[in-house]
């Protein structure tokens, strides 16, 4: 098959992974309107051609809290990244870091933060949830923080997990969870062999982060669920941000009132997001909140924004919506799934052809004159 876009990739991830994965990676919440206004708002938003404006020298780079980046594009936290390939926090990490971006670590991994820390030059972003568990918490940020972790994403729009009904047929969720799953799986061949099923034990009771976490986990969304604190404010979290140092960005922010609130926290930066559409189905799309968001905290933080990016094109819009970086979710998970840090390789290098084409067609010689003068 061959492979130019992440239509592709997600394509032949269908074909590869046991069903209960992709549809895990692929399916979102309720009905999955929020997760289908990701891709569609955000490929309905027109941008102004322009001619005769070109510049062979574009500079594609970025500067986020005071380091340069190659892309305005970092690979988001996803949950259980090792499944789609072996090590894939590593191979993840790796393409990121070849390409001058960000990985961002999630706190439910299969790999741990010190084996990735270990594989790759570049300083790992690490992302945590908020649990009721504060003491472990504070020991993960002080892990983090000694393995060298620069950044802290810390995740607020999952106080409990979204109705995924897709996790429920699969067995995702549910008593019959994720390793009678993976037993089943390893009728499909090829994926048991990349993620390291035959050869020797697969260790998905390795899932870094969390304590009674370990090998005994059938019901990976029940556990989330009872793990993750719903009854939490603002003001319970301050301790947080007096404890991490660096530079730190709220993800899950869709109301401009919230990223004010997340401002006068101390944040250093967000990340306008649904989840990928995996919360709170009927929640605005992301491209749809953005610029409203963009308005209240522009210039005054940093702002990422993810959902429903495939494209370079996407990412361009949107930047050209306020935002100043931009995450990609399933869309590496998908390369990653077929062909590992190869495949994630292939995507970004993708995506910056496509980025860079668009910028010529717009007429921009730099991501930092991207903005709202190009949407129509
Ligand atoms: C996620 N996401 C996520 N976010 C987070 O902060 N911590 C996590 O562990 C996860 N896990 C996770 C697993 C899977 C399978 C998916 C698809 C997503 C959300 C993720 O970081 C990002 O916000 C969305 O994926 C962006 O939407 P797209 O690009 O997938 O459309």
């Amino acid at each position: 098959m061959i492979i130019s876009s992440a239509t592709d990739f997600r394509e032949a991830a269908r074909r590869k992974l046991p069903p209960f994965l992709f549809h895990y990676l692929d399916g979102g919440a309720g009905a999955e309107q929020t997760l289908r206004n990701n891709v569609d708002d955000l490929q309905q938003v027109n941008l102004r051609q322009r001619v005769l404006r070109g510049s062979e020298q574009l500079d594609l780079g970025t500067e986020w809290f005071g380091r340069r980046y190659g892309l305005p594009v970092a690979l988001a936290p996803v949950g259980l990244t090792g499944m789609y390939a072996r090590r894939g926090e590593v191979q993840a990490a790796r393409a990121a870091t070849g390409r001058g971006i960000p990985f961002i670590q999630s706190t439910v991994s299969v790999c741990p933060l010190a084996e990735v820390a270990q594989a790759v030059e570049q300083p790992i972003w690490f992302q945590l949830y908020v649990l009721k568990d504060r003491a472990f918490m504070r020991d993960v940020l002080q892990r983090a923080r000694a393995l060298g972790a620069t950044t802290l994403v810390f995740t607020v729009d999952m106080p409990v997990p979204g109705a995924r009904y897709r996790d429920a047929h699969s067995g995702m969720s549910g008593p019959n969870g994720p390793l009678r799953r993976v037993l089943q799986a390893m009728t499909r061949p090829a994926w048991a062999w990349d993620v390291g099923l035959f050869g020797r034990p697969h260790d998905l009771g390795n899932i870094s982060a969390y304590r009674g976490a370990a090998t005994g986990l059938t019901d990976y969304i029940g556990w989330l669920a009872s793990n993750f604190d719903p009854g939490i404010g603002w003001n319970d979290l301050q301790w947080i941000r007096d404890e991490w140092q660096g530079p730190m960005i709220i993800k899950g922010i869709l109301e401009a009132d919230d990223a004010r609130a997340a401002l006068s926290f101390g944040a250093d930066g967000i990340v306008v997001s649904n989840h990928g559409g995996r919360q709170l189905d009927g929640a605005l799309s992301s491209a749809r909140a953005l610029p409203a968001i963009a308005d209240a905290v522009k210039g005054r933080m940093t702002i990422f924004a993810d959902g429903g990016v495939r494209t370079g094109t996407d990412v361009f819009r949107m930047l050209a919506l306020g935002a100043d970086g931009v995450l990609l979710g399933r869309a590496f998970i998908y390369a990653l799934a077929v062909h590992g840090q190869a495949g994630v390789e292939q995507l970004l290098a993708i995506l910056e052809k496509d980025l860079r084409t668009n910028m010529v067609l717009t007429g921009v010689k730099s991501v930092g004159e991207i903005g709202p003068h190009l949407l129509v």
